[in-house]
């Protein structure tokens, strides 16, 4: 699966000219899900559009909210986004869990009432480079996979996103992917070693000259984009041919 996480980047206009360019460029397959995370404000606007050219991607949102229990200014609820036509939720993202000061409860209360309503979580993990460094990032991902309940095992797809690579033209090297995604599945299997595998993404500066490396791996299930989605060509270009 490949996924734009455009972040707060975008406008009405560009929104319209990435839809349909990407749907003049873009071959999808059924068997490999494009999954589309604009801005919230620009969710419906972009369905719209999605509808309109037939294209076959799915829409994602970067936001959703867990406390449904008490009036929320700001709050986007899981039934709106259903409503908006969302399949898909980023939850746990390092600049969230940064700036939004997200912890692990809260995390847990928003991949389960994600999937009360049917939208899979796409959940992000990673450690930074202070923990790369001093050797603690299985204990990282370790605690931040500790949050996934067997229940939630069919509906999730986890994202590993070095922190240290993201926005930093600094990818991981496919060695560390693939030794990370294999712990990552091997760990994951200790929550129910009868579940069916959660698809495992890799984020953090994929690009068009890294793209087909990443993704060539076996152990890599997809690849979550930021900066690079933005301009609709490359996006293209690298779903067409990962
Ligand atoms: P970049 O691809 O810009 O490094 O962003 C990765 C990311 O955070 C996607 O969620």
């Amino acid at each position: 699966m490949i996924i734009a996480n455009w972040k707060m980047n975008g406008s009405k206009d560009l929104i319209k000219d990435w839809i349909t360019s990407v749907s003049e460029n873009i071959k999808i397959q059924d068997e490999k899900e494009c999954v589309f995370c604009p801005p919230v404000g620009y969710l419906n606007l972009s369905i719209e559009l999605i509808k309109e050219k037939e294209l076959g991607i799915k829409l994602g949102s970067q936001l959703i909210e867990s406390n449904l229990s008490q009036p929320l200014t700001g709050g986007v609820s899981p039934e709106m986004l259903v409503d908006l036509g969302c399949e898909y939720a980023i939850i746990g993202h390092s600049e969230q869990r940064t700036y939004y000061n997200e912890n692990d409860s809260q995390l847990i209360n928003k991949i389960e009432a994600a999937i009360e309503e049917n939208i899979k979580p796409i959940y992000c993990i990673g450690e930074n480079s202070e923990q790369k460094k001093n050797g603690t990032k299985q204990e990282v991902l370790m605690k931040q996979l500790d949050l996934i309940k067997s229940n939630y095992l069919s509906h999730l797809v986890v994202a590993y996103e070095p922190i240290w690579a993201i926005g930093t033209g600094e990818n991981a090297e496919v060695s560390h992917i693939n030794e990370t995604h294999a712990f990552i599945k091997e760990y994951i299997k200790t929550i129910s070693n009868t579940a069916n595998e959660i698809p495992v993404v890799y984020g953090g500066s994929v690009n068009l000259n890294n793209y087909k490396e990443i993704y060539s791996s076996e152990l890599v299930n997809g690849l979550l984009i930021g900066g690079a989605s933005l301009e609709p060509i490359n996006f293209s270009i690298i779903y067409n041919q990962s």
